[in-house]
């Protein structure tokens, strides 16, 4: 008889912060008195249904070591980044597979998201029984989107078909490492982990999450995080 399968954490922390353009990498920037990364990784950490993390790591950065307060935590293993999101992924799945089984789960949540509630990653979590593919959070689309182009509009898409994806995303460890390579094969560069699955032709499911789940991405969103992070803290 095989054991239940467990759940990790991978986070994705080895990139520049280009578009947020901070001397730093967006990921250790201060909010509120702690690094970034801190509060993406708090979620998991100490969650009783989490076997440990794996942060994915930028080869020259020791902002990790100075700033984090998980560096040296026992489970947080360190894997080195590659030049994509997708290439960094796929590091830290190799390290993982130390750790983890083919058919654990891992739950592929972005360093630069601090605001994740508990309540969604427990939503998600539960969403993982007995499902075939995986899953990942996302919210509806509030905005009417329009496709561009040379700044006209060619269409407006049908809003009600279409989906934020935010992460935490969920893959069984085999299939997402097998996913990621089948993209790389193509030269594809995916910018999500569930994109890279939908590339061997499955269908993640959308868990809706909250809309505070943000990316910090430009300046602004450091701001609008802190603002998300007093408001749950009352709640
Ligand atoms: N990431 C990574 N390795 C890369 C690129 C990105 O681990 N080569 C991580 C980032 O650190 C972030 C997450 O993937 O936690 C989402 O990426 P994104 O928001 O695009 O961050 P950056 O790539 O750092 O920002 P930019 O694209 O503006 O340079
Ligand atoms: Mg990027």
């Amino acid at each position: 008889m095989s054991r239940a399968s467990r759940h990790w954490a991978l986070i994705p922390a080895a990139g520049v912060g280009r578009r947020f353009g901070a001397e730093v990498p967006k990921q250790y920037l201060d909010l509120a008195g702690r690094p970034v990364i801190d509060y993406a990784i708090r979620a998991f950490v100490g969650h009783r249904g989490i076997a440990g993390s794996v942060v994915v790591l930028g080869t020259e950065d020791g902002w990790w070591a100075d700033s984090s307060g998980y560096a040296g935590h026992p489970e947080v293993h360190r894997a080195p980044g590659g030049a994509e999101r997708c290439h960094s992924v796929r590091n830290g799945l190799d390290v993982l597979a130390r750790h983890a089984a083919d058919d654990d789960w891992v739950l592929v949540h972005d360093a630069a998201r601090p605001c994740l509630r508990r309540a969604d990653l427990d939503t998600l979590l539960a969403a993982l029984v007995d499902e075939p593919v995986g899953a990942l959070l996302a919210v509806p689309i509030a905005d009417t989107v329009k496709r561009a182009d040379l700044g006209r509009v060619a269409s407006t898409l049908p809003r009600s078909d279409l989906w934020r994806a935010y992460t935490p995303q969920a893959f069984r460890l085999g299939l997402l490492r097998r996913a990621l390579d089948h993209a790389q094969a193509q030269d594809l560069i995916v910018t999500d982990d569930a994109s890279a699955v939908e590339l061997l032709g499955l269908r993640p499911r959308l868990i809706e999450g909250h809309t505070d789940n943000i990316k910090i991405t430009r300046p602004d969103d450091l701001a609008l995080a802190a603002f998300f992070l007093a408001r749950q803290a009352e709640q």
